[in-house]
């Protein structure tokens, strides 16, 4: 495969058919597609920059024994099922890890609402958040799953459920209407899910109802105010402003709405860092003041049914910060030279629910991920058999079983000790990066490559360069506005796979002349040349 040539309108497999033909196809065929896309898979591997996706993986010995068996991890974690062909141990033994990791309380006990619960998601955390999401509304709008025993014959097993709603008072008509925050830097599965789940934002709620009133803009327009600003906008590090933040949840809680926050713990692109210890010190005043903390949640005034909930639900979307973090906080207390983040976990009481991918962090053949909350605010009651719900307490039906088990095998393998060099080995590469992309700026006299790496980040932003070496290290790219001007970024990830030679190849391509030319500026050349511009 030679070097620069290829990108994806003249793909390095165009030549290739792949079309299965209603006979299959000859087994000598078959082998040699299978090995012309493993080449193909190997080669744009290595170079593998664009992702926060750790590329070094050592599976295949231990975990090729379980390859032609379907494991299905279907249902609870904790509830063993029928379907024994499970890996239901490891996927406990993995959660347990994770708790501890996150200062929850463990083990998982059902009948302890301030125990951990968690399940291994089967895609990544982009359904832990919907997941965490649909957990959080629910729980905020005050509803709760129960077997409608009214309804048809009792001894079968998927009896009907349905959700009972809590009264509504006259006074307090907004009390089970939750409202979103989450900020301009957030991953666009948390936007997604607020469409799915029909949740409204603070935008959609204050551009309805309270016109001109929007407490963070000096006019009050909610124009341009979809999601919470990130500090100092996209010229920031993308950490979300915690005093805009601040006044739009006092404004929300004032009317008495009940509040869901998203926040980052490394955000997609810029890789930034919510600050969530600051925004739990600031806004837990706030929930106390309007009466959001433990309030009573009222069913049914005849039988006396109620539950007490909080009115707020922090989500923290940790898919690559969460698993890392712990290791430099680790390296921190032995050496306070060393800087983490902020303490972002169950030690803090408004923490609701964490997700992680493991693809990231650890490394894994496929998506993956862990959720993770605490009994008491899980939508159903299972302690209550009275009111047992349905056995199936995750997102989807079928899970991977595989998943556990390579989770379990990489936690294995891998120590504290261990995952805290790793963890310093990324911080260092990132540095290493942003040094090498520096000397690329002074080789093309300057141009300035609008470099840059958020605190703590494991990844670094630069100017997109072209079409081939997007396509080389599979750069990922987006476009963001600096004071008014479109500017075009790519990001690369300093993981455990990334070495310094990749980095080095890359910066020697970055020294093309071309290398920074794209097609959207040849046109604008041209159009300069012409008078059009
Ligand atoms: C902050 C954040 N949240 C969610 C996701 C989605 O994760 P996944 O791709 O594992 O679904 C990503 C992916 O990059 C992310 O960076």
């Amino acid at each position: 495969m030679s070097e620069l040539k290829y990108n994806n309108t003249n793909h390095p497999l165009d030549n290739y058919d792949f079309h299965i033909s209603s006979d299959g196809l000859p087994d000598e065929e078959r082998k040699k597609l299978l090995k012309v896309y493993s080449k193909f898979i190997i080669e744009q591997k290595k170079r593998f920059l664009g992702y926060q996706i750790n590329q070094n993986m050592e599976y295949e010995n231990d975990i090729k024994q379980f390859l032609n068996c379907h494991i299905n991890n279907v249902g609870d974690p904790y509830t063993p099922g029928n379907c024994t062909v499970n890996s239901k141990k490891m996927e406990k033994a993995v959660l347990d890890y994770y708790a501890k990791l996150w200062h929850a309380k463990l083990p998982h006990n059902q009948g302890d609402p301030e125990s951990y619960w968690g399940y291994t998601l089967t895609m990544g955390s982009s359904e832990g958040n919907i997941y965490g999401l649909w957990n959080a509304r629910d729980y905020l709008a005050g509803r709760k799953l129960v077997v409608d025993r009214s309804f048809g014959d009792k001894s079968v097993r998927h009896r009907r459920q349905r959700y009972l709603k809590p009264i509504v008072k006259e006074t307090a008509k907004n009390a089970h209407t939750p409202v979103a925050f989450y900020s301009q830097d957030t991953h666009y599965s948390i936007v997604k899910a607020m469409r799915v789940l029909a949740i409204d934002t603070f935008y959609d709620i204050g551009s309805k109802y309270y016109k001109g009133k929007n407490p963070v803009d000096p006019t009050g327009s909610w124009d341009g105010y979809e999601e919470v600003p990130s500090k100092d906008g996209n010229k920031g590090g993308g950490s979300i402003d915690v005093d805009k933040l601040e006044k739009l949840v006092d404004f929300f809680a004032s009317k008495g709405y009940p509040i869901l926050i998203n926040l980052n713990y490394g955000s997609t692109f810029k890789g930034a860092y919510d600050n969530v210890e600051e925004v739990e010190k600031r806004l837990m005043p706030i929930f106390t003041k309007y009466g959001l903390v433990n309030r009573k949640v009222i069913y049914d005034k005849e039988t006396g049914d109620f539950d007490y909930r909080n009115g707020f639900w922090i989500h923290v979307d940790g898919a690559l910060g969460v698993a890392y973090m712990p290791f430099l906080e680790m390296a921190n207390k032995k050496d306070p030279s060393i800087k983490c983040g902020s303490v972002f976990d169950f030690r803090l009481p408004g923490v609701s629910s964490i997700v992680m991918s493991g693809h990231k962090w650890t490394g894994a053949p496929w998506p993956c991920g862990i959720f993770m909350t605490k009994v008491k605010y899980q939508i159903t009651p299972p302690a209550d058999p009275e009111y047992l719900g349905s056995p199936d307490s995750t997102f989807a039906g079928s899970r991977s079983g595989l998943t556990p088990i390579i989770l379990w095998d990489y936690l294995a393998k891998h120590s504290y000790q261990k995952q805290i060099k790793m963890a310093l080995y990324c911080e260092n590469m990132a540095e290493y990066v942003v040094k090498q992309l520096k000397a690329v700026e002074s080789f093309h006299n300057n141009l300035d490559l609008y470099i840059e790496r958020s605190p703590l980040a494991l990844t670094v932003r630069f100017r997109k360069p072209n079409d081939e070496i997007i396509f080389k290290y599979s750069l990922s790219c987006e476009t963001l506005r600096v004071d008014g001007v479109r500017r075009h970024y790519a990001h690369l990830f300093a993981m455990c796979s990334t070495t310094k030679e990749t980095i080095d190849e890359l910066v020697k391509d970055l020294k093309n002349a071309d290398a920074f030319k794209r097609k959207e500026e040849k046109i604008i050349a041209i159009q300069r040349d012409r008078g059009w511009r």
